[in-house]
């Protein structure tokens, strides 16, 4: 007999760094400005996002009282937001400030992530069209405690089914919420019992796994797919920025999963991951089947530069 109540299968790296902390048990959440205990953080059955996941987000990290990359990332959810057309965007200056409050409301300084969400708004009546946007956007601010979510000794990967879209469909430069690709490629390497899963373009080169970047490493040099159809993450633009600094060098052209399998090493870039090895890709082991010695450098020289060129916060002096 079938037994229905087994629990399903999910890698135990993911499980064990994403479960719930006691810590965000009783967060305030920011919306529109205003802080709410995380129980009562609500938005209208009305509003954009959940009406058509008309939004555009960012996932920021903090490092020891500074924000990596802050204002790359609001240049992103800025353009993203105008590449939609969004109305009345709020400014850099605006966001920040809600950001900072909602740091230090929440008392976090360090190992926090931060989901920043700009939806088009509440809408006077249900329906697919901006037109019936009336009152602007919606801002969330949703700060947690969580460390990086993948293991620095590395993951397994699988390749998805499912294709990144191309630029003919929709954009990868708008960084927005319409993720079920994305998801349904989640939902492969779930069923698949691997961390995550690398994602195709169009024409069946590399774009990037289903929530990070990737690299490969050959003969020391870094290789990089196009951002044509990922997203181009700025964990990504750290690495190319390092290598730049460090003479390391780095190449952004098309790559085939044979180039994956026979890779030295190979890594993902996000920031809610940080630089994580991957060891295997559809049942290939890739170099020694071990984090390597560039991809451990790499990992080493980020946290360095994501903290060095982080934005301080203004409400905390320990710097
Ligand atoms: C699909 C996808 N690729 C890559 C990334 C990594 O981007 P970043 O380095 O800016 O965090 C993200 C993060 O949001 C993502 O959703």
């Amino acid at each position: 007999m079938r037994n229905y109540s087994r629990t399903p299968f999910v890698h135990k790296m993911e499980t064990d760094v994403q479960s719930l902390d006691p810590r965000n048990r009783d967060i305030l959440v920011s919306i529109n400005g205003k802080l709410v205990p995380r129980a009562e953080a609500r938005i209208s059955v009305f509003d954009s996002v959940v009406q058509g996941g008309d939004a555009v987000w960012e996932g920021l990290r903090v490092y020891r009282g500074r924000i990596a990359a802050f204002a790359a990332h609001l240049q992103r959810l800025q353009n993203s937001a105008k590449a939609l057309a969004f109305a009345s965007i709020p400014s850099s200056d605006e966001i920040r400030k809600v950001v900072f409050a909602t740091l230090e409301a929440n008392g976090m300084t360090d190992q926090t992530h931060i989901r920043l969400t700009l939806s088009r708004g509440e809408k006077i009546t249900s329906g697919m069209n901006p037109r019936l946007n009336q009152s602007g956007c919606t801002l969330i601010v949703l700060a947690e405690w969580k460390p990086p979510v993948y293991a620095d000794s590395g993951i397994e990967v699988i390749t998805s089914s499912i294709r990144r879209n191309t630029t003919q469909c929709l954009d990868s430069k708008i960084h927005h919420n319409n993720l079920l690709n994305n998801i349904l490629a989640a939902i492969e390497a779930n069923v698949a019992g691997v961390a995550s899963a690398v994602m195709l373009d169009i024409n069946g080169f590399i774009s990037e796994t289903n929530d990070t970047n990737i690299f490969l490493v050959r003969d020391g040099k870094l290789l990089t797919p196009l951002a044509d159809s990922c997203l181009p993450g700025l964990t990504r633009q750290m690495v190319l920025d390092i290598a730049l600094e460090h003479h390391v060098i780095a190449i952004e052209k098309n790559l085939s999963l044979t180039e994956l399998y026979t890779a030295d090493e190979a890594f993902t870039s996000g920031t809610m991951g940080e630089l994580t090895p991957v060891l295997k890709a559809d049942g290939r082991v890739i170099g020694s089947g071990r984090r390597g010695p560039v991809t451990e450098r790499f990992q080493e020289l980020h946290r360095q530069h994501a903290y060095q060129h982080g934005e301080a916060l203004p409400f905390w002096s320990n710097q």
